[in-house]
């Protein structure tokens, strides 16, 4: 079992291929290919998420700058820009018009973006200091990173060759993650930052079960299985009541969850009180061999 992290530029060079590799010689891992080889790939999710018929959220790619600006002059704003990963909202913003859209799909395929965005990161340091969530050290800490990049950025290089937008699904002042295991879910609501669409990485968390609903609980077993996941979050924001998906991760920080107050089976029964995904995740496995 290994938690690859996708910011660890070691792991991301070499933990896939020796988990797949470890696959092949007939022994079960955790996560496993069908669980992993999307992760922090949006642009692969993108093709397995409509592939399987989910809901996703109408997502085009483009690999040429002349396709993607015909795209830009033909379609309408604003749409969402993410790059292919990064997580908490660091690599996803708005182009509200078609000469922000323009000047990002230029860049794409020209200098390229850095998966660690300096100022992006800075400012939300000293949101999370305002709202006390974080200490000054943090605040100096995104200074620092002005000269000093992460390793993982140096490494990994630039984003560049592609460019990723999303339809901007709007009236959504919160995203919904349900994250499935096995044959269980818990899920978290997740408020966005003031004046802002994105939600994840906020802090601002909702954890009491009269935030979810069911059909979203039941369509993410569905999709689980579907996908062949050992362990896979969800993350959907809704359109005129329908669920739809934005992105999925086999991986999520531990802090977060710890004050999830229950959890559904697949028969949607709900478990209150507190609980233990991790050893899920080692009963699932265990249960495998
Ligand atoms: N297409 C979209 N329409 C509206 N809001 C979106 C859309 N895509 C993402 N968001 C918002 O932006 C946040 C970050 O997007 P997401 O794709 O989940 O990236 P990350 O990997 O950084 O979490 C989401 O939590 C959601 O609130
Ligand atoms: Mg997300």
């Amino acid at each position: 079992m290994w938690h690859i992290n996708h910011q660890n530029s070691k792991d991301v060079l070499f933990g896939r291929q020796l988990l797949y590799s470890i696959q092949a010689a007939g022994k079960t891992t955790f996560p496993d290919y069908n669980t992993v080889w999307h992760f922090d790939d949006k642009v692969g999710q993108k093709y397995l998420l409509e592939a399987l018929g989910a809901p996703f959220v109408p997502t085009s790619v483009f690999y040429s700058k002349k396709d993607a600006f015909q795209w830009a002059e033909n379609t309408t704003f604003p749409k969402v820009f993410k790059l292919r990963g990064g997580a908490g909202s660091a690599n996803v913003r708005l182009a509200k018009t078609k000469q922000e859209a323009l000047r990002l799909i230029k860049k794409a395929f020209g200098s390229g973006f850095s998966q660690y965005d300096r100022v992006g990161n800075l400012k939300e340091r000293i949101r999370k200091y305002q709202l006390g969530k974080t200490d000054l050290f943090d605040v100096v800490k995104g200074f620092i990173r002005f000269v000093y990049p992460t390793r993982y950025s140096i490494i990994a290089g630039r984003e560049r060759g592609y460019v990723y937008f999303q339809e901007f699904i709007p009236g959504n002042n919160y995203d919904i993650r349900v994250i499935v295991i096995g044959d269980k879910a818990f899920a978290i609501k997740r408020m966005v930052r003031k004046n802002d669409f994105r939600a994840s990485g906020s802090g601002n968390i909702k954890y009491e079960k009269d935030n979810f609903n069911d059909d979203m609980v039941k369509l993410s077993f569905s999709i689980a299985k579907s996908m062949k996941s050992q362990c896979v979050a969800f993350d959907y924001v809704s359109s005129e009541g329908k669920p739809l998906l934005v992105e999925i991760s086999y991986g999520f920080v531990k802090d977060v969850y710890d004050p999830c107050v229950g959890y559904w089976d697949k028969n949607m029964n709900w478990y209150e009180g507190r609980f233990n995904p991790y050893a899920w995740m080692v009963d699932g496995l265990l249960k495998s061999v």
